[in-house]
């Protein structure tokens, strides 16, 4: 599936760098929420679930780690350690993500508050889904 990584602007100066992610300069939809992922323990791999209605920009703010996309069609690994670079995630796309770096902080930025019911965490129900979609 195809990869969609937004180029975030990095601005430097003498002091050292800086990005910001803001609606719609360069975030392309209204922010609800932001979460991180750091302290990952073991390499134990997240992930693993879709959402129905949630858009979500990942960005690896520090250190590094893969993401694997899921279109139900393609599957494409990416690998973040840039932050200045962020990976958009569209809804019904099914993700993984693994292979942390010890020092890894994955930031999230998402489109809609927290809810349950907006998961998909069983990949043949994903797979289901997209069937009765076409
Ligand atoms: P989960 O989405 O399963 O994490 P990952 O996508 O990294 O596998 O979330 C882990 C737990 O945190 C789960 O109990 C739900 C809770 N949670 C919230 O309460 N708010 C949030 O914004 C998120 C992302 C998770």
């Amino acid at each position: 599936m195809k990869i969609e990584l937004i180029n975030l602007k990095q601005i430097n100066d003498q002091r050292g760098s800086l990005v910001f992610m803001e609606e719609p300069t360069n975030i392309p939809f209204k922010i609800k929420r932001i979460y991180y992922i750091f302290n990952n323990q073991n390499n134990k791999p997240r992930g693993f679930h879709a959402h129905k209605k949630l858009n979500q920009v990942a960005v690896c703010i520090q250190g590094s780690c893969r993401i694997l996309l899921d279109d139900g069609n393609n599957k494409t690994a990416v690998i973040l350690d840039n932050p200045a670079k962020g990976l958009f995630i569209k809804e019904m796309v099914w993700r993984e993500m693994y292979d942390f770096s010890e020092n890894c902080i994955l930031m999230v930025i998402a489109s809609r508050v927290y809810e349950e019911n907006d998961y998909i965490r069983d990949y043949s129900v994903f797979k289901d889904y997209k069937r009765s979609n076409i």
